[in-house]
């Protein structure tokens, strides 16, 4: 399965992945998907807002078991971001089948689209429409960094944008969704196990700070006549580590963008986007204000005007201890249960469906990179343990 998705959206220079919402290299995961699902016999379909459904049983039965992640990535995005809880998914269905396992309720390998928002700046795009965290209204308005919108980008895809919106029949025929995603930090490594449960998601949200100041000759403005809008940007960056690690959290600036982008112009505007995200809520507060605050002293005083927009936020997620208490039963022995950073499907689908998530091990803890990795034999292990947890819902 992994050697036909490899090639997919790899950049030959870095070796990373670059398989962004709607673009040609998700069309080719899609393909693969909706392969992967008939090769097997499963009932294939895309919902109204793009995701991928391939079913064991009735796609209209009830109290259905539902597993998958995403295959989209970020720019130069690792192998196993995504990847890795689709391809554990068909692998946990083969291992079953290999069991002889006798299915009571329907199972669904399920592809969600958009989960990065790579390409069009918000997140998990395809979950939060089917769970109405996200209108119809707000989604037809992102614009990608080429100006190509949204719904121009689905109909290109050869998707129906006006389609899009909540999909709570769907979502209430869901009992439950297991994630199994490749760990994004040491966590597990650290506590010697291959697998581990998810506690919670931490809050985490994007702001854009547009600075604009007053674009000028580099060789020939005196330096006193400068609105440079790159400095309150460098000394913004500055102060979102000083708040984050004042704070006990995390402070990104990850993208900026840059006009004209000239080498001898001194810019007209600098826009620069903050991810920030802390285990508790009044510490991301505190370092998003104090970093706001830090930004508007420093464009005051060098004449530049700014503005800050709040792009996304995501609440904090605590997942259900029912499931999760399920699913350690039935992978028995002492599982770590760990807290994260990052965000997923699992977490907006929290909401309207008992939603777990179990982890596999990253031995450098590194993600969001070509670098990521995750060893043959944990990946192994989090096959087994998708099967046992599935098998324990799905066939009792
Ligand atoms: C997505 O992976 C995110 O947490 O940024
Ligand atoms: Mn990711
Ligand atoms: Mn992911
Ligand atoms: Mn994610």
């Amino acid at each position: 399965m992994w050697a036909e998705l490899a090639p997919i959206g790899r950049h030959p220079g870095t070796g990373g992945y670059r398989r962004y919402a709607w673009t040609g290299a998700d069309a080719d995961c899609r393909t693969w998907f909706q392969e992967q699902a008939e090769a097997r016999g499963l009932t294939y379909e895309t919902d109204r807002n793009g995701n991928q459904w391939a079913w064991l049983g009735d796609p209209l039965g009830s109290d259905a078991v539902v597993t998958g992640s995403h295959l989209d990535s970020v720019p130069d995005g690792g192998a196993f971001d995504g990847p890795l809880g689709v391809v554990s998914s068909f692998a946990a269905l083969d291992e079953l089948r290999h069991r002889g396992a006798r299915f009571t309720r329907p199972l669904a390998i399920a592809n969600f689209g958009d989960e990065e928002g790579a390409r069009f700046g918000l997140a998990c795009v395809g979950s939060r429409l089917a769970a109405g965290q996200l209108t119809r209204e707000a989604a037809h308005r992102l614009r990608d960094g080429e100006g190509v919108s949204l719904p121009q980008a689905m109909e290109n895809a050869g998707y129906d944008p006006d389609a899009i919106g909540p999909d709570p029949e769907r979502l209430a025929r869901i009992g439950a969704f297991v994630e199994l995603h490749v760990e994004q930090g040491r966590a597990l490594d650290l506590t010697g196990h291959p697998v581990g449960l998810a506690s919670a998601i931490w809050p985490h949200g994007r702001w854009r700070y547009d600075f604009a100041g007053e674009g000028n000759h580099a060789g020939t403005t005196r330096l006193a006549d400068r609105r440079d809008p790159m400095l309150p940007y460098a000394e913004t960056v500055l102060a979102a580590r000083r708040e984050a690690e004042l704070a006990g959290a995390v402070a990104t600036f990850g993208k900026v963008a840059v006009e004209p982008n000239g080498v001898n112009a001194i810019p007209s505007l600098v826009r620069g986007w903050l991810d920030s995200r802390a285990a508790d809520q009044s510490a991301l507060d505190t370092v998003v204000a104090a970093v706001e605050a830090a930004a508007r002293e420093a464009a005051d005083r060098q004449g530049v005007d700014l503005t800050v927009v709040r792009e996304s936020f995501t609440p904090v997620v605590e997942f259900g201890h029912a499931l999760r208490d399920e699913l350690a039963k039935l992978l028995g022995g002492e599982l770590p249960v760990l807290g994260t950073g990052a965000g997923h499907d699992a977490g907006i689908l929290s909401a309207s469906v008992p939603t777990a998530m179990l982890f596999v091990r990253n031995p450098t803890g590194v993600s969001h990179s070509p670098a990521e990795h995750a060893g043959e034999d944990d990946c192994q292990a989090g096959v087994r343990a998708l099967a046992d947890v599935l098998e324990g819902l799905a066939c009792r």
